[in-house]
């Protein structure tokens, strides 16, 4: 089991804030279509383009020697991607290492819970857009409810510290679930998140007329459930409420609404090794031909990865009123 004493904190942007998360995303390839992140027809890149599991995991290991304490694995859909299991057993036995968690689709959780947990995987969140299976497969365009739900008890059996659902609520289609969502949640003891949809990647519908915001959803929740302000945080762009009598909490995570940019202790690299150093902006470091063309020296990587802290911007500019997407890329690309 490795030991958890982090390495001395050395990454420290222009603005004094400290970055020891990051996210990476080891796939650009889901199973599934979600409307609000892919389009129908995506071209995924070819093998060469994506780093190997063994680049991703010496990547990791750069960056927890450099004080970072908490690892998400994103994808795309991390699972589907072949071997995935080796890079989680690889970076759970990293030492300094905190905490080793994964955002799914839950496709392949029943297979695959058990060895997450063994491998160190602390907590997991898994994206659930809807209770009914006709309007999952709407949503998902190729998923199925069933199957999620079946990955979702196998993590429940498997015993994450943590695990929760994040939903993305969008108008006309499925902003009525909000309650049911919750109560689900509160049923199987386990957490859920509000992610207010963000301009990524150019999908077809215009957001303006799907976005909900998340003072409205708090507000309908607070009017049939007994909510707590909680004052924890991730350093991220979530608020949490605690649900009274229950062991669940309700986290909003709203990039319009609030400006969490200020405690902002993340960077994400994509399945292309660029680091990027946030998500609403286009700076960039790109990695993969450091990487590439040292095999057998960190030291290029160390110093560009010490460099980029000082072009993380002060913070998105997310703006859903303009024509265009504010970044391009879609969520799979950087790594939710
Ligand atoms: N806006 C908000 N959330 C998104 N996700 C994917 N694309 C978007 C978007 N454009 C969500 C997924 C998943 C999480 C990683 O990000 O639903 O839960
Ligand atoms: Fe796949 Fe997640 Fe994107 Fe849906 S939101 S298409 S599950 S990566």
């Amino acid at each position: 089991m490795a030991s958890h004493n982090p390495a001395p904190a050395q990454l420290i942007d222009q603005f004094g804030r400290t970055v020891d998360y990051i996210r990476l995303s080891i796939t650009d390839r889901c199973d599934f279509r979600c409307e609000y992140c892919m389009a129908e027809d995506m071209t995924f890149l070819p093998r060469e383009q994506v780093l190997s599991l063994e680049e991703c995991a010496r990547l990791v290991k750069i960056f927890v020697n450099l004080g970072v304490t908490k690892v998400r694995i994103t994808g795309g859909e991390p699972l589907v991607r072949k071997n995935a299991m080796w890079l989680f057993e690889e970076v759970g036995k990293l030492d300094g290492l905190k905490e080793l968690v994964l955002t799914t689709n839950g496709s392949q959780l029943a297979q695959h819970a058990v060895a997450l947990k063994k491998a160190g995987v602390k907590r997991i969140n898994i994206s659930i857009d809807s209770l009914k299976p006709e309007r999952f497969k709407k949503i998902t365009r190729t998923g199925r409810l069933e199957q999620v739900l079946d990955g979702l008890q196998a993590s429940i059996h498997a015993g994450f510290e943590g695990i929760k659902i994040n939903t993305v609520l969008m108008r006309g289609t499925n902003d009525d679930e909000a309650i049911d969502l919750v109560q689900f949640a509160i049923n199987h003891n386990i957490d859920i998140s509000f992610i207010e949809e963000m301009p990524l990647g150019d999908v077809t519908h215009n957001r303006e007329n799907t976005f909900v915001n998340n003072v409205d959803t708090l507000k309908l929740l607070q009017s049939q459930f007994n909510l707590l302000p909680s004052t924890e945080s991730t350093g991220g762009p979530a608020r949490y409420w605690r649900v009274a009598d229950t062991r669940s909490k309700i986290g909003f995570i709203s990039p319009h609404s609030h400006n969490f940019c200020e405690a902002c202790n993340r960077v994400r690299i994509s399945c292309q090794g660029e680091l990027f150093l946030c998500l609403g902006q286009d700076d960039k470091v790109e990695l993969m031909p450091l990487l590439r063309a040292n095999p057998n020296d960190d030291t290029p990587i160390i110093d560009a990865i010490l460099n980029s802290m000082k072009i993380k911007p002060k913070g998105h500019d997310f703006d859903l009123s303009r024509a265009k997407p504010a970044v391009v890329r879609f969520m799979s690309h950087t790594g939710g």
